[in-house]
């Protein structure tokens, strides 16, 4: 189908050729779209025809495992082609919701009405949340009638107000803003209190609720691959995820032990944690099972750089990094090499969104879609 303009063409010559190749490509997507389009109502005819099976075999229409297995398959065959994952993913979450439709799950109105709930993440910068669309695929996958977006924010208290008048049904908060934030609520939850940060708000009927669910989704995370309690857990850093971090493992029975680079910083968290502390300098892994690097060391385009020397990884210990960009940071490259098992940064992010998802929704979160939705973005082009 393809035509090439002859070489010395110029002028009007040339611009006459590309206009009848622009119009024959042209024709070439709308034959396409049609067969696209036939091929939905095909895969649709057939979801009402499993819709009709799983009704006679007495099964729920919604089989949130499937569907993860089936966009999972579409990722391995989508490997290497030109249409990056995060439209394929769309393309086929769409597809499903329209196959549950069908099958007589439709999506649930939030109100009545069919108008939608409506979710932010309030933080600045947030224009490389993984949020948006780790959630909105969640209600996606769900049936939940809800919208989330990202919001830049450089005044809290504004934003909490226009929050209120707009009737959000939730927001999650990230930098800066985590710990101002809590100056404009009506109930603080007292875990938030205790770490000093809420990164959730839950509208309750008019009431403004502040929770914490980084904690717990650092605890969730390390819970996949290892037990904590009784362990002693390395915690590089002492920022507010060092802090999030470290009440999660105390509160599951583990011992934390704090590095970090600068030693007043360190020190004054570790005392207010009543957990020893040593310089990242003189960084020790003797007797560390467990070690979660909370710093952004490691981080594009630092994507060399590793919070610990690579030598004193023992093939013993569980090896967590909440840095997620890349995915596989040097910490954990270097984990792997000397036999670790290791958890990646997304864990602790999806874990941490699927508890505020359950919060606003209370409903069990669809986490292998938010994990897939959340990767798929992460490797946007791949
Ligand atoms: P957050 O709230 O996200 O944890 P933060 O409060 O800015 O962020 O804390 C960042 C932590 O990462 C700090 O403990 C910081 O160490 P310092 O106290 O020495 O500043 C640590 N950090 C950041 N970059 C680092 C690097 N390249 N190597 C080691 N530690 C680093």
């Amino acid at each position: 189908m393809k035509t090439t303009p002859p070489p010395d063409a110029g002028g009007e010559t040339a611009a006459g050729e590309y206009e009848k190749q622009l119009a024959e490509e042209r024709a070439v997507i709308d034959r396409l779209d049609a067969e696209i389009l036939e091929r939905f109502n095909e895969r649709l005819a057939t979801a009402a025809r499993i819709g009709e099976l799983k009704r006679r075999l007495g099964l729920p229409v919604r089989d949130t495992d499937r569907e993860v297995q089936v966009v999972q398959r579409l990722m391995r065959l989508n490997r290497g082609s030109l249409l990056a994952n995060r439209y394929m993913v769309k393309v086929f979450a769409t597809l499903m919701a329209a196959a549950r439709d069908v099958q007589g799950a439709p999506s649930r109105p939030a109100d009545g009405f069919g108008t939608p709930a409506l979710f932010a993440i309030f933080g600045n910068p947030v224009v490389h949340s993984l949020s948006p669309v780790m959630h909105n695929a969640a209600f996606g996958a769900t049936g939940f009638n809800g919208v989330y977006a990202a919001i830049r924010v450089k005044d809290i208290r504004l934003a909490v107000a226009g929050f209120r008048s707009l009737g959000l049904r939730g927001a999650s908060i990230t930098l800066p803003h985590k710990e101002t934030v809590m100056a404009c609520l009506d109930y603080i939850d007292p875990w938030a209190r205790r770490i000093k940060a809420v990164n959730t708000l839950v509208n309750e009927n008019g009431t403004l609720k502040g929770f914490n669910t980084d904690w717990t989704g650092a605890l969730k995370a390390l819970g996949e691959r290892v037990a904590v309690a009784g362990r002693r857990v390395g915690v590089i850093g002492a920022g507010g995820a060092a802090r999030a971090v470290a009440h999660g493992v105390m509160s599951a029975g583990g011992a934390v032990s704090l590095f970090n680079r600068t030693t007043e910083k360190g020190a004054a968290l570790a005392a207010e944690l009543g957990v020893s502390f040593k310089p990242l300098g003189q960084f020790d892994a003797e007797g560390i099972e467990i070690l979660v690097n909370t710093t952004s060391a490691g981080m594009a385009p630092q994507t060399e750089q590793s919070p610990v020397p690579r030598e004193q990884l023992r093939p013993d210990m569980v090896v967590m990094d909440i840095v997620y960009h890349p995915l596989r940071t040097r910490l954990l490259r270097d984990a792997e090499a000397a036999g670790c098992a290791t958890i990646d940064g997304l864990a602790m992010l999806v874990h941490q969104g699927a508890l505020q998802f359950e919060l606003w929704t209370g409903m069990t979160a669809p986490i292998d879609i938010m994990r897939m939705a959340a990767e798929a973005e992460l490797t946007a082009g791949h």
